[in-house]
């Protein structure tokens, strides 16, 4: 892309961390401290990935992916979507394996970490603690002489949540993230599905362009034509720009985690290159 054409978009976060250190717990707060006011019945979800607003106004884009498993997966599939690690650690209990795992996963994909020490409403959290095994595992926090960031939180109590979207977006900021919403649109699949009453259904994380309704594409080795978009509040829109989550209805079948959407000019090629992607 013409560096001329490059905008501004979200981050894409993931978030990671040892069993039951909050991670769901974190990203359901996110999400409902910042539900649009007069939504009703409170927290819409549609689809597992989805938008949160930071208090200055500016969007990050959250993969409701958390574990291991899905991050290590993509990546290993070539799809390294995550732009910003969200290492979540209980401030009671402090770094274990599988903390220590992420930060390695993280470090060897190249991602920023941000750290959220949470549960600090708890009898015995120690964030300080944490703090020093960090530095342990060379995740050396501002505090430390660092550069990582670090977030003192409780999604139970719903403390610190400002603060954390405001960490993600200075390192956001830092980052520069970029990309060209004005081509045809290439997009990364986040989960797909059989849908009983839509038929395949599939959670595209846009990377750049613009994916409209009605454009023919080919996505891993199904193809298809956009025949609706519907936004992470369920709601049906018409487009969907770089760093944001759309189920795209009107596929063939059901594509793989970590696929490749790519628009294209017509029918003809769309058939070709899904052709030539199921003899891979
Ligand atoms: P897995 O997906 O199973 O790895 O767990 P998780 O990391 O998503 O943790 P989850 O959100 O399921 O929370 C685990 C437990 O910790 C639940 O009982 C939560 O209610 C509790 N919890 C989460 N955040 C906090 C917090 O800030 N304070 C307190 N006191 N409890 C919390
Ligand atoms: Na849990
Ligand atoms: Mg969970």
């Amino acid at each position: 892309d013409d560096p001329a054409a490059l905008k501004p978009r979200a981050p894409v976060v993931t978030i990671m961390g040892h069993v039951d250190h909050g991670k769901t717990s974190l990203l359901d707060a996110l999400r409902g401290a910042n539900v649009q006011a007069g939504e009703a019945g409170g927290i819409t979800q549609h689809i597992g990935a989805y938008q949160v607003k930071t208090p200055d106004g500016s969007l990050v884009t959250f993969l409701d992916t958390p574990g291991h498993e899905a991050f290590t997966e993509m990546r290993a599939r070539g799809a390294n979507v995550t732009d910003i690690v969200i290492l979540v650690v209980a401030a009671d209990d402090g770094l274990k394996p599988q903390s220590i795992e992420a930060i390695n996963h993280a470090k060897a994909a190249g991602v920023p970490i941000v750290v959220a020490i949470n549960k600090v409403d708890k009898e015995g959290a120690n964030p300080q603690r944490v703090r020093e095994r960090l530095l342990e595992h060379e995740v050396i926090v501002e505090e430390m002489g660092g550069d990582v960031q670090n977030v003192e939180v409780s999604a139970l109590k719903k403390t610190g949540l400002d603060k954390l979207l405001d960490a993600i977006a200075l390192q956001a900021e830092i980052m520069e993230l970029k990309a060209n919403p004005d081509r045809a649109a290439e997009g990364t699949v986040v989960e797909a599905k059989l849908d009983k009453g839509r038929g395949p259904v599939a959670t595209i994380l846009i990377r750049r362009g613009t994916l409209k309704v009605g454009d023919i594409f080919v996505c891993g080795a199904e193809s298809g034509r956009v025949r609706a978009l519907v936004d992470d509040h369920g709601k049906q829109i018409k487009q969907a720009g770089p760093s944001m989550p759309v189920e795209v209805l009107g596929l063939g079948g059901v594509p793989m985690a970590g696929d490749t959407l790519t628009v294209v000019e017509n029918e003809a090629r769309a058939r070709e290159v899904a052709a030539y992607r199921q003899e891979q």
